[in-house]
C-alpha cells in the first residue's frame, strides 16, 4: 500500500488518444519530457515507430498501447488494463471533406463515431476511476468548427459542436468530484488531418452532383488561402501540456490566429459578415473551377474531333 506522500510524488498518469501523428504525437512526447507517466495510444500500432524513435532518441519512455476509440471492445479491453489515469486527453479525430449533399450517411456516421461517440465512450470508461479518487482532468480537443460553421465539412462541424456541448455539460456533472473538463478549439494547424489523413467524401468528384464545382471551389480556397496560413502544431501541443498542470484552467481555449479572428467576430455579432466574405471567396474560386472544367471539356471535344478527322 502506497503512503499519501508516495502517492503525491508519483508522476501523474496521462492518457492521450491518437498519438500516431499531429497534436497527439507532440503532446505525448512533451508529456514524457515533462516527467508524466504517459500512455500514448493509437488505433494502429504499425504507426508507432516514429513515436518510439522520437522517445528513444530523447532518452524518454512512454507506454504505447492500441486503442481504437470507435471500438467498444477496444475501449473496454484498454480500460481493464490501463490502471488509474489522472489526465485524459481526448485527441483522436477525423475529417471527411465534401458538401453535405454529397456525403453519404455512412461517412457522416463515421465522423460522429470517432469525433463524438469515441470520446464519450472512452470518457465513460475512464471517468469513474477519477470520480473514485476525487481528482482528474479531461482535455477534449474540439475545433474552431465546434464554435462556428465549417462549410463543406458540415458533419465534422456538427460532431465538434456536439463535443463542445458534451464538454460544457459534463464539466458541471464532474465538478463535485474534483474533475476539471476543458475543451481546446484550434483553428487550422499543419498536421496529417490536412495531409496524409485528409479525406474527401466518395462523391466529392461526382460530376452529376450540383455541388461538383462548389466542392472543388472550396478546396481551391483551402489550398490557396487557408492552409498556407495554418499554425504550427507544436503551439497546440504546448497548450495541451500547460493544461495538464494549470492550477485553475479556464473552461475552454481558442488557439490559432484564424480561430481567434472568427470567434471574436462571432462574439461581436459580425458572424454574418464573415459568412458573406467566405461565400464570396468560394463563389470566386468556383467560377475559376467552372472555367477550368469548360476548358477541359473543349480540349476533350477538340481532341475527339481531331481523331475523327485523322481517321477519315
Ligand atoms: N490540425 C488541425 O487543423 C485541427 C484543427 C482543429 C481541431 N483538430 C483536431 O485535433 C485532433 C488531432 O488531429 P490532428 O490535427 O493532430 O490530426 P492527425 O495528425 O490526423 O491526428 C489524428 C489522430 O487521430 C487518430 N485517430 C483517428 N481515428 C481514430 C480512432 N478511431 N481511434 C483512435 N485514434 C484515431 C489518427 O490515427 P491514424 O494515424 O490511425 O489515422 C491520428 O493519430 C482531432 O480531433 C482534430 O479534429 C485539428
Amino acid at each position: 500500500m502506497e503512503t499519501e506522500k508516495q502517492l503525491e510524488n508519483k508522476p501523474k498518469c496521462v492518457l492521450i488518444t491518437g498519438c500516431s501523428s499531429g497534436f497527439g504525437f507532440l503532446a505525448a512526447l512533451g508529456a514524457a519530457q515533462n516527467g508524466f507517466d504517459v500512455i500514448a495510444t493509437m488505433r494502429n500500432l504499425d504507426k508507432s515507430q516514429p513515436l518510439k524513435t522520437a522517445l528513444s532518441s530523447a532518452n524518454l519512455s512512454a507506454r504505447i498501447e492500441q486503442l481504437d476509440v470507435t471500438s467498444p471492445q477496444s475501449v473496454a479491453d484498454f480500460a481493464k488494463k490501463s490502471g488509474p489515469v489522472d489526465i485524459l486527453v481526448n485527441n483522436a479525430g477525423i475529417l471527411i471533406t465534401g458538401s453535405f449533399l454529397d456525403q453519404t450517411e455512412a461517412e457522416m456516421r463515421k465522423i460522429f463515431e470517432t469525433n463524438y461517440f469515441g470520446i464519450v465512450n472512452l470518457t465513460r470508461a475512464i471517468a469513474p476511476g477519477m470520480m473514485e479518487r476525487k481528482t482528474g482532468r479531461i482535455i477534449n480537443i474540439a475545433s474552431l468548427a465546434g464554435l462556428v460553421g465549417h462549410p463543406f465539412n458540415a458533419a465534422y462541424a456538427a460532431s465538434k459542436h456536439a463535443l463542445v456541448g458534451f464538454t460544457k455539460s459534463i464539466r458541471v456533472e464532474l465538478a463535485p468530484f474534483g474533475i476539471d473538463v476543458i475543451s481546446i478549439e484550434p483553428g487550422y494547424h499543419r498536421t496529417e488531418i490536412i495531409g496524409a489523413n485528409a479525406n474527401q467524401s466518395d462523391n466529392f468528384y461526382n460530376r452529376q452532383s450540383p455541388m461538383f464545382t462548389w466542392n472543388r471551389g472550396f478546396l481551391r480556397v483551402m489550398f490557396e488561402e487557408i492552409l498556407p496560413r495554418a499554425g504550427h502544431p507544436q503551439d497546440v501541443a504546448d497548450l495541451i501540456l500547460n493544461l495538464m498542470t494549470a492550477k485553475k484552467p479556464k473552461p475552454h481555449y481558442i488557439i490559432g490566429k484564424d480561430a481567434r479572428f472568427a470567434a471574436t467576430l462571432q462574439w461581436l455579432g459580425f458572424g454574418p459578415w464573415l459568412e458573406r466574405k467566405v461565400v464570396r471567396k468560394i463563389r470566386r474560386a468556383t467560377r475559376l473551377e467552372n472555367k477550368r472544367e469548360e476548358e477541359k471539356k473543349s480540349r476533350r471535344t477538340k481532341g475527339r474531333a481531331d481523331r475523327i478527322q485523322a481517321d477519315l
